[in-house]
């Protein structure tokens, strides 16, 4: 397994891949693995020739108050698990690497960002097109994979690819949960075992807006309501958003008619954790 500390030398590797007729597929994490960041890879593996990851904390896409500073590393981990499931290369770059001195181009989408994690996290969305943008211009990947359980930005990446031409296929990959439910994300590790427990009321709040469209409710404000008192009753959970809205504009709907998002956030003392699921009425 190959890894890359330079842009330079990813981009160079990739020529070469490409040159000798082989398709690259790359998966943009920040490390601190998980299951859901393994069955990324595992996907890609299979699809395409080459599989590529690159491990980077992005600095542009924390706010200010965010846990930037305390995110988890462990690098050891990350690179045995890569190793393991066949990777080619790893790409490790620096924060220097990625933003020199002086660095201003940056990505950012005019509508899809105004809603979801984007009404408290206004720099969050600007940082993660930009520098997806970067990894796609350095690792010239055929295709790119993305979890569901982060369904904004996989909408926003899909929304960029085409408006900028990326010739890229973005594949997004279902949400890999702990066996009680809990949608694995790094941040998990920083629950408290009374706020992992609390952690549970995302995925049941899923499946109760389920119970609720299979029972025929159809009023996203009843559903909603009864979601906010659902979350309440768990200790330390303060909600952020719990909404019902178009899978495709991220605009709220009044009336659960297709297809419809249900996405939540919830804080637990500092640690913010999403989750999200599609409810079909049809089904
Ligand atoms: P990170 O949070 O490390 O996530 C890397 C990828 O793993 C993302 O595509 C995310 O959606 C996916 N993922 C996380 N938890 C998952 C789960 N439980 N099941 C399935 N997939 C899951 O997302 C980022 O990093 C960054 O914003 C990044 C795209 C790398 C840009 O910096």
């Amino acid at each position: 397994m190959e890894i890359f500390k330079k842009a330079s030398e990813m981009q160079a590797w990739s020529r070469q891949i490409i040159k000798q007729g082989e398709t690259i597929c790359l998966v943009p994490t920040m490390g601190y693995f998980h299951k859901g960041h393994l069955s990324l890879i595992e996907k890609g593996k299979t699809l395409y020739d080459r599989l590529v990851v690159s491990i980077f904390v992005n600095p542009t896409q924390f706010g200010e108050n965010e846990d930037l500073d305390s995110y988890p590393v462990d690098l050891d981990n990350d690179l045995c698990h890569a190793e393991r499931l066949h990777t080619d290369a790893v790409f490790l770059p620096s924060k220097n690497e990625m933003y020199k001195e002086n660095f201003q181009a940056y990505v950012e989408l005019a509508n899809l960002p105004n809603h979801l994690c984007g009404l408290s996290r206004p720099v969050h969305f600007k940082g993660v097109a930009t520098i997806v943008t970067k990894l796609f211009n350095i690792v010239m990947p055929d295709a790119a994979v993305f979890g569901q359980k982060d369904y904004q930005q996989l909408r926003i990446i899909r929304q960029m690819t085409k408006d900028l031409n990326f010739d890229i296929k973005i594949i997004g990959a279902p949400i890999v949960r702990e066996d009680d439910g809990l949608a694995m994300s790094s941040r998990n590790a920083y629950l408290t075992p009374k706020q992992r427990e609390s952690g549970l009321c995302l995925s049941k709040s899923i499946e109760k807006a389920k119970a609720m469209i299979k029972l025929g409710e159809t009023d996203a404000d009843i559903i909603l309501n009864k979601i906010d008192v659902f979350i309440n009753s768990f200790e330390k959970a303060q909600i952020d958003y719990a909404t019902l809205c178009d899978p495709e504009t991220l605009e709220t709907v009044k009336g659960i008619k297709g297809k419809t998002l249900f996405a939540l956030a919830v804080n637990f003392g500092k640690t913010r954790l999403i989750d999200n699921a599609i409810l079909d009425p049809e089904q």
